[in-house]
């Protein structure tokens, strides 16, 4: 299958393409100048060809890398939504993002694999490194960045008219990546996953047929075939029953010695099961943007958090 033709087909069965890690920029964000000096971005209006990574600048393969956002702010047209968020996410950690509806959480979590820039409104200032590279550089293509820093979405979307191997192999072809023994790499990263067991005999049958617990953890699987170092997880979980959500958690503790991963949760338990560290986000007051109150240890934030609100929300007396 050509890559047109896979572009294609993955446009005619998911036309939402926020669901998918390694497309093409809908629109490319240009460097402008913001209040305070900050590097800011507006998002072009029209589309524009991703910018080509200049030789000898990556985001490197392989190991874990430490993800540090600086000074994030977010707006979705006039309205800002993120205050100045600030906040180091370890490599071989795993960061829980918590907070209450509507804080910001999930727009924070997409502006660290620019995908807040596809809504066309969306502005982001600050900055967001990934072992001190700019993710946000001239130098270096969304889809490159994606590449580094995968996703996995609150309902597991697996491309419904590609097998369970195809879904595994499928962002591969998109991102044009060459692999000398597909059949090896579709083997690592289901046992990765945690699902191989589960699905070895039948990897020709479509990802659809498997429960919703599976197809997350297909998902998981597809994001690390392009071997990316950072994996972000929007309410991975918040689907899947009770079983389910403890295989997705063992996975996410097999997988972070590998990688670094940043989850949001609305679950406390899980927060405090999977995670090392922990960021508190608040909508203050009605009307103002969404604010890190609070980041640390996960014990510290549990057990001894420095704020009143942050100990109110993980004890459950509000949001
Ligand atoms: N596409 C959008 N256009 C305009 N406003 C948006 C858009 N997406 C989110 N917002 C607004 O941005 C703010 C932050 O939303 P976000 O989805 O990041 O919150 P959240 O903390 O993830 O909430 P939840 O826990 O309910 O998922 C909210 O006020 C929301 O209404
Ligand atoms: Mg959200």
């Amino acid at each position: 299958m050509s890559f047109d033709q896979f572009e294609r087909e993955v446009a005619t069965q998911d036309p939402s393409l926020e669901d998918w890690n390694g497309l093409p920029p809908i629109v490319a964000a240009e460097p402008d100048s913001w209040s305070s000096g900050l590097i800011a971005r507006e998002i072009a209006k029209v589309p524009v060809p991703s910018t080509q990574p200049m030789p000898g600048t990556s985001l490197g393969s392989g190991s874990p890398a430490t993800l540090a956002a600086t000074d994030v702010s977010a707006w979705f047209g006039s309205r800002k939504v993120l205050q100045r968020c600030s906040l180091r996410m370890e490599a071989r950690q795993v960061t829980a993002l918590i907070g209450p509806s509507g804080c910001g959480k999930s727009t924070f979590l997409r502006i660290l694999n620019r995908m807040h820039e596809v809504i066309r409104v969306a502005k982001v200032a600050g900055s967001v490194e990934l072992d001190g590279v700019d993710i946000y550089g001239r130098e270096l293509s969304v889809t490159q960045v994606r590449m580094r820093i995968g996703m996995v979405f609150q309902k597991p979307n697996p491309f419904p008219a590609m097998s369970i191997r195809e879904n595994v192999l499928a962002g591969l072809k998109l991102s044009g990546t060459k692999s000398t023994d597909r059949d090896a790499l579709v083997e690592e990263c289901l046992t990765r996953a945690g699902l191989w067991t589960e699905v070895k005999d039948r990897l020709n049958e479509g990802g659809m047929s498997l429960s919703g617990g599976q197809q997350q953890r297909l998902c998981i699987a597809r994001s690390l075939a392009v071997r990316p170092r950072v994996l972000l997880m929007d309410e991975p979980c918040s689907a899947l029953d009770p079983i389910s959500t403890r295989v997705v958690e063992e996975t996410i503790q097999q997988i972070a010695d590998d990688i670094t991963i940043v989850i949001v949760t609305h679950n406390m338990q899980q927060a405090q099961r999977v995670s090392h560290q922990c960021a508190f986000f608040l909508v203050e007051e009605q009307g103002v943007p969404g604010r890190i109150v609070e980041a640390g240890a996960t014990d510290h934030l549990f057990n001894q958090p420095s704020d009143e609100r942050t100990l109110a929300y993980v004890t459950g007396r509000f949001g």
